[in-house]
């Protein structure tokens, strides 16, 4: 391994990324994407609309994204329907909703919340976590066409480094929603059966301090144990006008440039009426300043990926 040439992939900064050179691991993001090159097979990328990826001159399908954070409410579930919603609306023929969280808000917003009630585990996430069922056995239907929902469990209980079996079912994206809380088994299941996550924040101070434990889950549980996780960066989320607002966006970019999402999602009532509509913002309005910015969320998203893979590639 030739070390300090290459960024650290999840800060984006070079080998004085003191979070890799600190770690019990090493320079972790180094080896990422040294590990990209193994056996002379350069990383190569084939994106478009996140229908397929390459690496290692392996066809990636279908590509799968996490939602983490280390704080509540902070627009996980939200931003998981809305990246689906904007997906369809880029092409996509099927989109596969996975609901890690017990709260089962996705799932409750999808399916109504007395179907979730009656939801026996085997018919739920909790039996693809456990591989007793792959998702094409579980996997329900939506309202909105091409939206298709892996649902959440209420006891949920993930076993210990568990990765979702996807056999049964053929989406061109999935996006899988996590609980808040990093020390739950659903998010390290999550992070190890994805390609890429996203970390939506809002630009609080308590949000900010929520930005190392979200650093440390990376390291730790991430991108460790699976080497082809991509962390694509922070999304400001629920922005206002306000000065406490504006100042912590600007403390977030200071401190974190590229790892920040260039596009905002500004607080808006047609968010919440679309969850609670039980659909993709993108669908519900679909000509909404908030349609509008979901659909810029993703084509970042999108970009992100690409970037970060012709970057392993040069
Ligand atoms: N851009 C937005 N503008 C206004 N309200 C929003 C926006 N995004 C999300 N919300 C609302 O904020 C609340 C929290 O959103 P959401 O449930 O998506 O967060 P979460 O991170 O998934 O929460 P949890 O950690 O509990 O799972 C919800 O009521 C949602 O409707
Ligand atoms: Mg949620």
């Amino acid at each position: 391994m030739a070390p300090n040439v290459m960024p650290c992939r999840l800060l984006g900064v070079h080998a004085a990324c003191r979070v890799c050179i600190g770690h019990p691991a090493g320079v972790v993001g180094l080896h990422l994407l040294d590990s990209c090159r193994a056996g002379g097979r350069p990383m190569s990328y084939a994106l478009g609309k996140l229908n397929a990826l390459c690496i290692n001159g392996e066809s990636i399908m279908p590509v799968v994204v996490s939602l983490i954070s280390r704080k509540g409410g902070v627009a996980k579930s939200t931003t998981a329907l809305n990246l689906a919603g904007a997906a369809l609306n880029d092409g996509s023929n099927n989109v596969l909703l996975i609901d890690m969280d017990s709260q089962s808000s996705l799932s409750k917003a999808l399916l109504g919340p007395e179907v979730v009630r009656q939801l026996r585990p085997d018919q739920t996430v909790q039996a693809v976590a456990e591989r007793s069922k792959a998702a094409g056995d579980v996997v329900r239907e939506t309202n909105v066409p091409g939206l298709l929902l892996l649902p959440s469990y209420p006891d949920l209980q993930v076993p210990a480094d568990a990765v979702l079996n996807l056999a049964g079912i053929d989406p061109s994206l999935v996006v899988i929603d996590t609980p808040p809380d990093i020390r739950d088994s659903a998010i390290r299941c999550a992070l190890l059966s994805s390609h890429a996550a996203i970390s939506p924040i809002v630009p609080e101070p308590w949000g900010l301090q929520s930005v190392p434990e979200v650093q440390t889950l990376l390291m730790g549980t991430g991108v460790i144990s699976n080497e082809r996780l991509l962390f694509t960066g922070f999304l400001l989320s629920m922005v206002q006008r306000a000065g406490i607002h504006v100042v912590c966006e600007n403390t977030l970019r200071r401190l974190h440039g590229s790892m920040v999402y260039d596009a905002v999602v500004p607080h808006a009532v047609a968010f919440k009426e679309a969850t609670a509509a039980g659909q993709p913002v993108t669908h519900y309005a679909p000509k909404s300043s908030a349609a509008k910015v979901a659909r810029t969320v993703y084509g970042e998203l999108c970009s992100r990926i690409e970037t970060a893979l012709q970057r392993g590639a040069a």
